[in-house]
């Protein structure tokens, strides 16, 4: 038995040798992070809407428009929303454009879209420098998780309230209904013409780093995956782990809401565990992978994040792909700031 699961063995023993096999092998993965990890998600709704509450035409000096969105589905039990502010570069003053907002005198930019998941509603936050997103050129929807559901145990609010639990170990944890919450945002965005849905990143810090992988590995419409700092049941090996670093019990004794019961199994025994976050990281495949860690932030282990983000290099071999998982370490603690979206706008704009 190898160290950890292989990402090159199929479920029944027999080697996954091509790209065409490993089409078949990612079904497999999503299965296993599914039941054993995240929970399963549900059906995609069948019609994603939106409605605009609002609209800020003098955004970032007039750099941006603001809208303020309402994220629309149905659900088992119906119809469910959620809020999204969404800032979309304008054109230069004056400029022709196919999009006109509705105020005077600006006119929007087809932008490539960046999706993030945060921690708090402000349309202004510490977690991102949204004048100097915009003046990259991306357009910026930005989800409050918790106005999707709430950040504890209680499965009776918000998108947690929407569908029927099994209670069989495999519900779907608020990572899945966050990450799920992600991927319907995109299906609303997807309408807009002057979004460029060619071109999405999903990005989150932490939790939220986590949940970005999970969406992005469940949801190939993203062509950048970011991971901020995501460490335990992110992107970083959960055997093995370095002093400090958080383990699947501390995870599952603290968080266990995040995940799917079946997780807790393996609490007292990580190496048990059918899968590790190779998985996760290698769902990413082909697409464009950005993994970032903070050298003093060893909960998160970085050693573990950065060897494991190598260690997924494999899977893009099989298409040619040599340069499209992107590590990086920066110095200082746990956080998204700027330095981190520097290096990602810049990655991601390489490759546009
Ligand atoms: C806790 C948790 C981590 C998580 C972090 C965060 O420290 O143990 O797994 O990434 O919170 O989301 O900030």
């Amino acid at each position: 038995m190898e160290f950890r699961p292989s990402l090159f063995t199929f479920d029944d023993g027999s080697a996954v040798m091509c790209k065409n096999c490993w089409k078949r092998r990612r079904p497999e993965l999503l299965d296993t992070l599914s039941r054993e990890a995240f929970g399963i998600t549900p059906e995609k709704p069948e019609k994603v809407g939106f409605t605009e509450l609002s609209e800020d035409d003098k955004c970032a000096s007039g750099h941006a428009v603001l809208k303020r969105l309402s994220v629309e589905f149905e659900t088992e039990k119906g119809l469910f929303s959620f809020p999204m502010n969404l800032f979309v570069p304008t054109a230069p003053f004056n400029a022709p454009s196919e999009y006109p907002a509705s105020g005077a005198g600006f006119t929007l930019k087809r932008s490539p879209l960046i999706l993030l998941i945060n921690f708090r509603p402000d349309a202004y936050d510490m977690y991102y420098p949204a004048e100097e997103i915009i003046d990259h050129g991306f357009a910026l929807g930005v989800i409050d998780y918790q106005a999707v559901t709430t950040d504890d145990a209680d499965m009776t609010n918000g998108l947690a309230a929407m569908y029927t639990r099994r209670n069989d170990g495999t519900d779907w944890g608020k990572i899945g209904m966050w990450a799920f919450a992600m991927s319907r945002a995109l299906d609303a965005l997807e309408t807009l013409p002057y979004l460029d849905t060619e071109n999405v990143t999903f990005i989150g810090h932490s939790r939220l780093g986590k949940t970005a992988l999970w969406a992005g590995a469940q949801d190939e419409r993203a062509r950048f995956v970011v991971s901020n700092d995501s460490g335990c049941m992110g992107a970083a090996y959960e055997r093995a782990k370095n002093p400090g670093g958080e383990t699947v019990k501390d995870i599952t004794t603290a968080f266990p809401f995040w995940f799917c019961d079946n997780l807790r199994k393996y609490a007292d025994d990580a190496e048990s565990m059918p899968f590790d976050m190779h998985y996760l990281l290698a769902l990413q495949a082909p697409r464009y992978l950005l993994v970032g860690s903070a050298e003093e932030d060893l909960w998160a282990d970085p050693a573990n994040e950065k060897a494991c983000a190598e260690g997924v290099q494999p899977v893009w071999d099989l298409y040619g792909e040599k340069e499209s998982i992107h590590y990086h370490l920066r110095t200082g603690v746990h956080f998204l700031g700027r330095p981190d979206w520097i290096e990602y706008l810049s990655f991601i704009e390489k490759h546009l």
